[in-house]
């Protein structure tokens, strides 16, 4: 980071990536990646999963015209977690300290960024959060607003979670805490991957902070959000609760 942001916030988060996964977000991407890079001094990651409507090939350009800009080109749609993995493990090789996940269709907004990294100083993983005080959504159907406050309550009755939103995708990690938390053994596919790594740091007894954010729905292109990947959820949640309960590790299940 450089000095003036370093004494903005008081602290130095170091050298961040901010990875943005796509999959058909073409009237976004051109959005979203200079509107970062003006929110603080980071690197891009683009992983798209080979989007039919040139997502990819858009990024690319968006590559050529500024060095702080990378694209991770995935062979097709392997679901958000997968899609993150790889983005880790890129991010990871090339040594940055810390790492961030943030969907590339304006429901995170950029110049909330900054918060978010300052709140590393005390934490080894910061959640953007919408559902603490001062966070909110706009423009989301009442249906995904409990379909987000139900499992985000079902999430931490299960896996006794102290977390209000541990479903969200706006979030730094310290590159430390994704040591820590053993990616090779994480299988999830869809959006319960936030679930599964907000679990897996506060039982390495990590430090795991909420912020608030405002969440606001996309104006382009639509939701990747299924039913299988609520029904990923629902079980994942669920075969974890139970083993939480009968005292297995939830790594000595593979
Ligand atoms: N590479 C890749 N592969 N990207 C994907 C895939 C995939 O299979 N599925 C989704 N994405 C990307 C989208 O292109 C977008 O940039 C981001 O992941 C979020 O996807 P959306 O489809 O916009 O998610 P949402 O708005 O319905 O869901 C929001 O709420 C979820 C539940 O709280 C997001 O904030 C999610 O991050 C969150 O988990
Ligand atoms: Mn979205």
């Amino acid at each position: 980071m450089t000095e003036a942001a370093a004494s903005e916030t008081g602290f130095d988060p170091g050298r961040t990536l901010v990875i943005i996964p796509t999959y058909n977000e073409r009237e976004n991407v051109g959005r979203i990646v200079p509107a970062v890079l003006a929110a603080a001094p980071v690197d891009v990651l683009i992983a798209d999963d080979n989007s039919p409507d040139g997502t990819g090939r858009l990024a690319d350009e968006l590559a050529a015209q500024d060095s702080r800009v990378h694209v991770l080109h995935r062979p097709g749609k392997q679901g958000l977690g997968a899609a993150y993995l790889a983005g880790f493990d890129w991010g990871l090789q090339r040594g940055y300290d810390v790492l961030v996940e943030m969907d590339a269709d304006g429901s995170h907004r950029p110049q909330d960024l900054p918060r978010l990294l300052a709140a590393l100083a005390e934490a080894d993983l910061v959640l953007g959060s919408r559902w603490v005080p001062g966070g909110s959504v706009v423009n989301w159907p009442k249906s995904r607003q409990w379909l987000s406050r139900g499992g985000n309550n079902y999430a931490r009755m299960m896996l006794r979670i102290p977390l209000r939103d541990a479903t969200g995708g706006f979030r730094a990690f310290r590159a430390d805490t994704l040591r820590a938390i053993d990616l090779s053994t994480v299988d999830s596919q869809g959006y319960i991957f936030q679930v599964d790594l907000a679990h897996r740091a506060l039982e390495r007894g990590l430090r795991v902070v909420e912020v608030p954010i405002v969440f606001v729905e996309r104006e382009h292109g639509t939701s990747k959000m299924s039913r299988a990947i609520v029904g990923e959820a629902m079980w994942r949640v669920t075969v974890w609760g139970y083993q939480l309960r009968s005292g297995r590790s939830r790594e000595s299940k593979q």
